[in-house]
């Protein structure tokens, strides 16, 4: 029987090169994990060139987060075939000449089908960022210092530039996966703790001449020096309906807002954003968290982490985590279906975790999320989350 069933992988794998190799390939889905308590739901497979070669790009679906890993075909190729013999029951292929599933049953039986295509055309590979660029070599990069006069990435700026492009990817897809905003002829945006602005003239680059949207940004800042600055280059790049207001976030009258962003905002900043954007009923809340002074301090002890606290470093991240997993349940009790993940490799900065709350309108289990904050805050001895208290 397991001869058989690695026969039709191996089929299904030969199948699945030779769509690569005849640039027929679309994607394939992994699906249905045997390991029915496993946290990886799904493994969404697509291909990508990165640094002029070609490769395969995983997207793996968690329960509530995804994480993205690229391989070259080969590994790639392997890491398929692995998960095909030990973890799901079922594989979709889809390339442009035939659609082919794969489906492994409890006994060992599989069965392998081949159908017409979904698909006729092979998609352009999305990470080929020369042919297509979301973040342009636009003006307000060079006023802001990431480009020189000529157009190239200045040195000491390649992870600002990196960081910068990776946003707005992000945004695309978050605006993409939420039909009814993405359909909007016009969004707004406003960006706490918006700094030296180069998310916010970002997102507005973005907006008005990549989606050509009737996009309004604006950006909130408590330094004197940023908002002049960032107000000046505005001008002088004519982003007409992009400003800069001085101003806390906690006293901040945020009027209605599709998109509130608080990226790197210090502390419990974030806190009173990620407030004022459920108070607003945005319909998209980005976050990346910057320091986590407010827990830190709370975490009394912990019976079980006891251990792990008595190292500075990492209590530091433990209360990190503790911040962070405790503003994702509230955004969640709040009506929002919220995502945690790493939104650029550390290597290009340390401050890369992202939550992402989008707002709907269905069932949430208020009584429950609540429970599971009070057991995590009683866990370590943490009298209050600053969130909490404000919501
Ligand atoms: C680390 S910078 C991040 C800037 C920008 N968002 C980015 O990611 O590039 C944080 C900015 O938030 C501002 N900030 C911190 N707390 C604030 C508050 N409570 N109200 C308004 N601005 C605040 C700081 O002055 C600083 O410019």
């Amino acid at each position: 029987m397991l001869l058989l069933r690695v026969e039709k992988i191996n089929q299904y794998i030969t199948t699945l090169s030779e769509s690569i190799e005849a640039d027929t390939f679309v994607r394939l889905t992994l699906s249905k994990n045997r390991d029915k308590s496993s946290d990886l739901k799904k493994l969404l497979i697509k291909q990508a060139i990165l640094k002029g070669k070609p490769h395969l790009s995983f997207v793996f679906r968690n329960k509530t987060n995804d994480v993205t890993k690229n391989f070259e075909i080969t590994k790639g190729i392997e890491l398929i075939k692995e998960n095909l013999e030990s973890t799901f029951f079922i594989g979709n292929l889809f390339t442009t000449r035939k659609n082919h599933s794969l489906e492994i049953f409890e006994n060992g039986k599989q069965l392998l089908k081949s159908t017409a295509p979904t698909f006729t055309a092979a998609p352009t590979h999305q990470h080929d960022k020369s042919k297509n660029r979301l973040v342009g070599k636009s003006d307000f990069l060079k006023e802001l210092g990431v480009l020189d006069k000529s157009g190239r990435v200045q040195t000491a700026m390649g992870d600002k530039y990196k960081q910068i492009e990776k946003f707005v990817e992000i945004i695309d897809s978050l605006l993409r996966k939420n039909e009814s905003l993405f359909k909007e002829k016009s969004i707004k945006v406003t960006d706490m703790g918006s700094g030296k602005g180069y998310l916010t003239f970002a997102i507005y680059d973005f907006l008005k001449n990549k989606l050509e949207k009737e996009a309004e940004v604006i950006g909130v800042e408590v330094r004197d020096d940023m908002i002049a600055l960032c107000n000046q280059i505005a001008q002088k790049v004519n982003f007409k309906n992009l400003s800069f207001e001085k101003g806390f976030i906690s006293d901040y009258d945020l009027p209605a807002t599709d998109v509130l962003l608080a990226l790197h905002a210090c502390d419990t900043a974030t806190d009173d954003a990620i407030y004022k954007g459920i108070k607003a009923k945005a319909k998209l809340i980005i976050c990346s968290p910057c320091c986590h002074k407010q827990i830190r301090k709370a975490i009394q002890k912990s019976e079980t982490f006891d251990p792990v606290l008595n190292f500075g470093i990492l209590k530091e991240r433990q209360a990190e985590i503790i911040t962070d997993t405790i503003r994702a349940l509230l955004l969640e009790a709040n009506g929002y279906k919220t995502k945690v993940f790493e939104f650029i490799s550390t290597e290009h900065t340390g401050k890369n975790l992202m939550i992402v709350g989008q707002r709907h309108e269905g069932k949430v289990k208020t009584k429950s999320i609540l429970k599971k904050i009070e057991k995590l805050k009683k866990e370590f001895g943490i009298e209050k989350h600053y969130l909490e208290e404000l919501l």
